[in-house]
């Protein structure tokens, strides 16, 4: 098997484990990427009174195609709460802190993970780092972009459409050591809608597929 094909299945592996924590009855968020995406067969085949949020237009569509309920996010009628979240990630540090946006969702992502009980982040063990690194996925709002990107300073803009909100895909390109500090800043600066770092006060547990086998780390942020 090659490395690209035992990631694979690890994403996989991880995903199937997180789609058995789902119970009957329950409001639960769908992540997006090639991780999150590995969840959604094994959650449909269960056939569960469920009712998801979906984090991306995409998700949302493949969740649909395979019968599972998608309600809005939008409004004031949407769910408040939710009692479960799984989604992937791009790096996750010993902390439990998060890298997050490959896939250019984190600002959905991040609003429907805080407003759930549990965070549940699916991974293969490629993405377990002893340190995060940039980039840093970003979302900006278009209005006064010369200027956020001024304030920013090493940021690289992504070649791909706006978010489904509006915002301008981007990455912080800059070095770091401390990831709150890094998240602190980012989020105080004008024009940033949302950045990809998600701290571990936000994560339940991470389980990460190792080979044929699953390891459930819990977050205790
Ligand atoms: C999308 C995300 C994804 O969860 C993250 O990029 C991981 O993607 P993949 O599961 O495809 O490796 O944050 O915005």
């Amino acid at each position: 098997m090659s490395a690209t094909e035992n990631i694979e299945r690890e994403k996989q592996r991880a995903a199937e484990a997180a789609a058995e924590l789902v119970q009957n009855g329950m409001t639960v968020g769908l992540g997006t990427g090639s991780t999150a995406a590995y969840l959604l067969p094994p959650l449909a085949a269960r056939k569960l009174d469920i009712r998801c949020v979906a984090t991306s237009p995409a998700t949302s569509q493949a969740a649909r195609e395979l019968g599972i309920e998608v309600v809005s996010f939008v409004g004031l009628e949407a769910p408040a709460h939710l009692d479960m979240t799984i989604d992937g990630a791009d790096e996750v540090d010993p902390a439990g802190w998060l890298v997050k946006g490959g896939g250019g969702a984190h600002t959905r992502e991040k609003a429907v993970a805080a407003a759930s009980d549990r965070f549940i982040v699916i991974v293969s063990a490629n993405k377990m780092v002893e340190k995060l690194t940039p980039p840093i996925p970003l979302e900006l709002a278009e209005f006064g972009l010369a200027g956020t990107l001024a304030r920013l300073g090493p940021v690289r803009l992504r070649d791909v459409t706006h978010s489904p909100d509006g915002g301008v895909i981007a990455d912080y390109t800059g070095s770091f050591d401390d990831p709150r500090a890094l998240a602190d800043w980012l989020s105080a600066v004008p024009g940033v809608v949302e950045h990809g770092l998600f701290p571990p006060e936000m994560v339940a547990e991470v389980l990460v597929g190792r080979g044929d086998g699953v390891e459930r780390i819990p977050v205790t942020g």
